[in-house]
């Protein structure tokens, strides 16, 4: 077997797939533009369904598609989900941050949102989370608020540089200039705002541990916690959405509509 030369074709394939992905991406841009212009939503859950189907239906190849099917499902689901990536960053341009209080809904809103149109979610706490191995309430209880907070902005760093789609953040992380001023550069930062009693009767349902909020799960502290908050959210948002009174489905609608 001569290695260098299969070795020169497989560069060769991929020099291929490389203009082919080209060529395809070319075209989602265009169908990006028509759906703007026609106000059409990004995912379309039939049409994925066919082009899936198509590239299946496709394979040829009895080995491959004897003991491979699902790799070249992934191929073609990772292929479709940058195709509405790029179909986001046309249309919307900027990334979704949701900001707020905690308890006023964030990370529900956001995963549903994300989903609706099609993109990624990515929740900062739990990436936290995930980096360090532990759960919020434990990082602060076991390494300080100080230690979670620099996670918190390195997440942030990161998460900003290169991710498309929805963020929600941590009700805390807009009091550092550096997290917004990263935040704003990636995207367009949504004020959920929530009145004290909707935020007690969240925070009362939730199984998310608020370090924050531990021995204070009472209206006169949220209130007071939320005044000494709300100037900054008010300061940073580049839209505000009172959230009270609206379902989650028209909370959504309206972000829509904003971006
Ligand atoms: C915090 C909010 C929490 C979490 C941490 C600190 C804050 O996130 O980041 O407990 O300082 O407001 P949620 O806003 O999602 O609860």
């Amino acid at each position: 077997m001569d290695l260098d030369n299969y070795r020169s074709k497989i560069i060769s394939c991929d020099y291929k797939i490389l203009r082919i992905l080209e060529q395809r991406y070319n075209c989602v841009l265009k169908v990006s533009n028509y759906k703007q212009r026609n106000r059409k939503p990004i995912l379309d859950k039939k049409r994925e369904e066919e082009v899936r189907e198509n590239f299946l239906n496709n394979m040829n190849h009895t080995y491959f598609k004897k003991y491979h099917e699902s790799e070249f499902l992934d191929i073609i689901n990772s292929i479709t989900d940058v195709s509405r990536n790029i179909q986001y960053r046309k249309i919307y341009r900027k990334n979704i941050v949701l900001i707020g209080f905690m308890g006023c809904g964030k990370t529900t809103i956001g995963r549903i949102l994300a989903k609706k149109i099609g993109v990624k979610f990515l929740d900062t706490d739990y990436q936290i989370e995930k980096r360090v191995m532990m759960k919020i309430g434990d990082i602060f209880d076991k390494l300080g608020e100080e230690y979670f907070r620099k996670v918190e902005s390195d997440v942030i760093k990161n998460i900003t540089e290169k991710f498309c789609g929805v963020i929600s953040t941590g009700g805390g992380s807009v009091l550092n200039k550096v997290n917004v001023k990263n935040l704003k550069s990636s995207g367009k930062l949504i004020y959920l705002k929530s009145s004290a009693e909707n935020i007690l009767y969240n925070l009362k349902r939730s199984t998310k541990v608020r370090p924050m909020l531990r021995q204070n799960l009472n209206i006169n502290y949220i209130q007071k916690f939320i005044k000494s908050r709300s100037e900054i959210y008010n300061r940073v948002k580049d839209f505000e959405i009172n959230v009270d009174d609206l379902s989650i489905d028209q909370i959504i609608n309206v972000i829509i509509k904003l971006m």
